[in-house]
C-alpha cells in the first residue's frame, strides 16, 4: 500500500531535456496537461500528493524517479548518471527530511538512476546500466542491507533504465518486455510478456490495486485487466519524447 507520492511540475526548459527519440521536442503545455491528468489520477488511487515547483535549470527534472529511491525505511539520494542531472537531487534531498529520518547517499564515483531499481516486497533489482554503474550498485546493496533490506543487479543492454522494461504488479505479477523476457531471474514470477510493438507500455505502475498504463496499448491493457487489475490508462505522448514513461515521473511510498 503506497499513501505518499512526489511528484514534480515539468519546466519550460524540458523542451531541451535528454533522448533518444527522433519524435522532436515535447509540447510544453501538453506536458503541463498531461502531467496534471497524471497527478489526479494519482490521487484517485489515494495518494497524498508533494509538488516540487518547476526547475528551469534542470530539462529532465520532472522525471522524479531517479534522483531517489524511497523504501519502507530509508531514503537513498542517488547521484544520476547524467551530468546534465546531477543536482536534481538537491531540492529532493530537502523534501525528503519531511517523510524520513535515515536517509542515506551515493557517493562518487558511483552514479545511480533510480529508474534502474525495482522493488519486489524487500529485495530491490537493481539495473546496470548507462546510467547506473558497479560502484553504484554496491553502495545502494550496502545501504539497503544496512536496513535489513537485499538487493541484486541485472545487466542492461539495450534498455535506458531497468523500469523501461519491468514493472512489479505485486502478487508475484511481473510485467515484462524486451531484453527481460528470457532473463533467468525472472523466470519464477508470473510473467506478463509484452509484444515488441507496445514495448513502451511496459513500464506502467501497480498503486494499490490500480495499475496506472500509457494510452493506447490495448494489448498490454487486456493482458493486465485479465490478470484482474482495474487499469488506468494516461496519454504520455509528451514524456514519451523526452524517453521517460510512467514511473519516472513520480515517487511513490
Ligand atoms: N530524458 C530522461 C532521461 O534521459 O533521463
Amino acid at each position: 500500500m503506497f499513501t505518499n507520492a512526489i511528484v514534480r511540475t515539468p519546466c519550460k526548459n524540458m523542451i531541451k531535456g535528454l533522448t533518444s527519440s527522433t519524435e522532436g521536442p515535447p509540447d510544453y503545455l501538453k506536458a503541463l496537461i498531461q502531467h496534471k491528468i497524471y497527478v489526479d489520477a494519482l490521487k484517485s488511487c489515494g495518494m497524498e500528493i508533494t509538488t516540487l515547483p518547476p526547475n528551469d535549470n534542470y530539462p529532465d527534472s520532472t522525471f522524479v524517479e531517479d534522483a531517489a529511491l524511497l523504501t519502507p525505511h530509508c531514503g537513498i539520494i542517488t547521484r544520476p548518471g547524467a551530468h546534465s542531472r546531477r543536482r536534481e537531487t538537491n531540492s529532493m534531498k530537502r523534501v525528503m527530511t519531511d517523510f524520513y529520518d535515515d536517509i542515506e547517499e551515493i557517493k562518487s564515483p558511483g552514479t545511480v538512476d533510480a529508474g534502474d531499481i525495482m522493488m519486489v516486497g524487500s529485495h530491490y533489482y537493481i539495473g546496470l546500466s548507462k546510467r547506473t554503474n558497479t560502484t553504484g550498485v554496491n553502495q545502494v546493496i550496502k545501504i539497503l542491507n544496512k536496513y535489513n533490506l537485499t538487493g541484486s543487479t541485472i545487466a542492461l543492454s539495450e534498455m535506458l533504465h531497468l523500469k523501461s522494461g519491468l514493472s512489479y504488479l505485486e502478487n508475484n505479477n511481473l510485467v515484462v518486455a524486451g531484453e527481460f523476457t528470457d532473463n533467468p531471474e525472472f523466470q519464477k514470477f508470473n510473467l506478463i510478456k509484452i509484444d515488441d510493438d507496445e514495448s513502451y507500455a511496459a513500464n506502467c505502475v501497480w498503486i494499490n490495486d490500480y495499475v496506472l498504463i500509457a494510452k493506447v496499448y490495448p494489448k498490454t491493457k487486456q493482458s493486465i485487466e485479465q490478470i484482474g487489475y482495474e487499469t488506468i490508462e494516461l496519454d504520455m505522448s509528451e514524456f514519451r519524447k523526452l524517453d521517460g514513461g510512467l514511473s519516472c515521473l513520480s515517487l511513490r511510498f
